[in-house]
């Protein structure tokens, strides 16, 4: 990183403390990519998944649109790359489309690598000046926006990867787990009655998860872990690709268009896994990943139970602390757990898809002006997650999180928490 050391000046405790974490978390992201080859950083493998090196300009263009360019007198230093790198925001111009982000091999990769130091500067440099009270709020936007794209940064990789006879390993020297043995599948029942969820009082929290609000939940139970990959393959040779009467209408329609009969990243002999780490053997005991919403529904169907719904996963996780098997662990892979708490893996290791859909809570406002369009607009025809994996830095996760993907989408560390009525 070429950002100069803090010097001498003696600034207030705060200003340092959002400098120190501004500028972690920008090297976190350019750590991991640091474990790819330039080429890797290019290829777009499919039109849901970016390129490494546009996830490391988007993030940067982020802090240039809604931070730096708030002072009129600021030059950008690549004008031109705004069209490249704004990703949705219709209010602030238009923008290069998506499905042909992997046709960039310009800016390069080290050109990319320049235009962050530079960001990265400036924020510095506006944070040292500390004459702007709007202006924390806003750098911790923009490093939660950073922290969603080291995720994905990883989901797509590991897509790119996947589609390379070679398989490359991104983490070929991540720590072996041990293999230990998943817990039995037992309910935790919960009571009937008025719950509170959502996001109030201090800390970081995008609009989406607010305000917190009262509603109503049935009595019922939670499954005290992930489904596990054991689990998944009883369904698979039970034929549950196979009986449509298991599926929704859209997902039947998925499984025969594209062929559907397994995970993602499993081979046909439902025997090795593609990972982060390359190609393992199947663990049985670690959560099964990899799931879309109409594959996690339909096994809970044939398994005779459902999806917990977002206000039953909230209200089980609100008292737990957030630990387990997230990005930080370094494995970048789902691992089975043995514990003693009841409820187990809430945080970590997959997202667990909820029956919920996506919309907003009763009094929703979305922020004002371009940032409007940050969650918002999305909340049609997309389901809602929870819990974090193992591609998601611990600190950015919390018990109100509310994840949102599409029903066929599969890229994802997405995996399943079985609920139940009773
Ligand atoms: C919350 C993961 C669905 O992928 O578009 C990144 C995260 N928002 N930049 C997405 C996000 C703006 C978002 N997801
Ligand atoms: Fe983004």
């Amino acid at each position: 990183m070429t950002v100069r050391p803090l010097g001498i000046d003696p600034r207030p405790p705060a200003s340092a403390d959002l400098t120190q974490r501004f500028l972690s978390i920008r090297h976190r992201t350019a750590e991991l990519a640091a474990r790819l080859r330039p080429e890797d950083t290019v290829i777009q493998s499919m039109p849901d998944a970016s390129p490494t090196k546009w996830h490391l300009a988007h993030t940067t263009w982020f802090f240039e649109q809604f931070i730096l360019s708030r002072d009129p007198g600021y030059r950008s230093p690549n004008p031109d790359w705004h069209f490249l790198f704004n990703s949705y925001y219709q209010s602030v111009g238009p923008m290069h489309a998506r499905p042909r982000r992997g046709l960039l091999t310009r800016p390069a990769l080290d050109e990319v690598r320049d235009y962050r130091c530079r960001v990265d500067e400036a924020i510095a440099a506006l944070i040292a000046r500390g004459d702007d009270a709007s202006l924390p709020a806003l750098i911790e936007l923009g490093v939660q926006h950073e922290q969603q794209h080291q995720e994905l940064l990883l989901t797509d990789i590991k897509h790119a990867f996947a589609q390379n006879p070679l398989e490359p390993a991104f983490a070929p020297d991540a720590p072996r787990s041990l293999s230990m043995a998943a817990p039995a599948l037992a309910f935790v029942p919960f009571d009937e009655g008025i719950v509170e969820i959502g996001h109030s009082g201090d800390g970081f929290a995008f609009d989406n998860e607010g305000p917190r609000h009262r509603t109503y939940r049935q009595a019922g139970s939670l499954a005290n872990r992930p489904v596990t990959n054991a689990e998944f393959l009883a369904f698979v040779t039970d034929g549950g690709y196979r009986q449509p009467a298991l599926w929704l209408a859209d997902g039947w329609a998925l499984v025969q268009a594209e062929q559907w009969q397994r995970p993602l990243y499993w081979d046909e002999a439902l025997e090795t896994e593609f990972t982060l780490q390359g190609r393992h053997a199947i663990d049985p005991h670690a959560p099964v990943c990899h799931i879309s919403y109409f594959e996690a529904d339909a096994f809970a169907r044939w398994a005779g139970a459902r999806l917990p719904t977002e206000v039953e996963w909230e209200t089980m996780a609100a008292p737990l602390p957030v630990r387990g098997n997230l990005q930080d662990s370094g494995a970048f892979k789902p691992r089975a757990s043995s514990f003693e708490s009841s409820l187990g893996q809430m945080y970590g290791d997959v997202w667990e898809w909820t029956m919920s859909p996506y919309v907003s809570y009763p009094g929703f406002r979305t922020l004002a002006g371009a940032l409007g369009e940050y969650n918002g607009k999305f909340m049609n025809g997309q389901w809602i997650l929870r819990g974090g994996s193992c591609a998601t830095p611990a600190d950015h996760v919390r018990a109100t999180y509310r994840n949102f993907f599409p029903p066929h989408a599969r890229w994802q560390f997405s995996g399943i928490r079985l609920g139940n009525d009773r």
